[in-house]
């Protein structure tokens, strides 16, 4: 199994609880990296934090919560070697793995109810990156980041 590192602002705590409970059920281990509490605070912040432990091989997969799941999106993807997609569904989370080698799942805690985001979390980290086209595409990726 492996270690998931998981984080979110003030408006993802509940989703967060909701993901983590699944994943530690399903035998991962879980790097929560908070925020603990309500007190609103910055998601580019928390973003980094779980970039960081993915690109340090702390953890193989990161996923992020915000409200829309867009904010920690777009932050997580300034991170080189990050590939981060906004989750809705079961689809999209199998294709960005199988595609894109996507390595963060976000979710809008927001805009994407609890069942809906445990079914795409399950589907994401079952599907394996298939490689083949893929790997040039992402390479290009990995080529123009910076
Ligand atoms: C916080 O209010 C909200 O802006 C944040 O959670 C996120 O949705 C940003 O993209």
């Amino acid at each position: 199994m492996d270690t998931i590192a998981i984080a979110s602002d003030h408006a993802g705590p509940q989703l967060r609880a909701e993901l983590r409970a699944a994943l530690e059920a399903a035998g991962h281990a879980v790097l929560d990296l908070g925020t603990d509490g309500t007190q609103s605070v910055d998601y580019p912040d928390f973003a980094a934090a779980v970039c960081r432990a993915v690109t340090e091989g702390r953890a193989r997969f990161g996923v992020l919560v915000c409200g829309t799941g867009i904010g920690m999106a777009i932050a997580a993807n300034r991170h080189r070697g990050i590939r981060a997609a906004v989750l809705h569904d079961t689809t999209e989370a199998r294709l960005t793995r199988a595609h894109n080698d996507a390595n963060v799942a976000c979710f809008g805690a927001r805009t994407t109810g609890v069942e809906t985001a445990l079914d795409a979390l399950r589907a994401f980290l079952a599907q394996p990156f298939e490689g083949g086209r893929h790997e040039r595409r992402v390479a290009k990726i990995e080529a123009q980041n910076g």
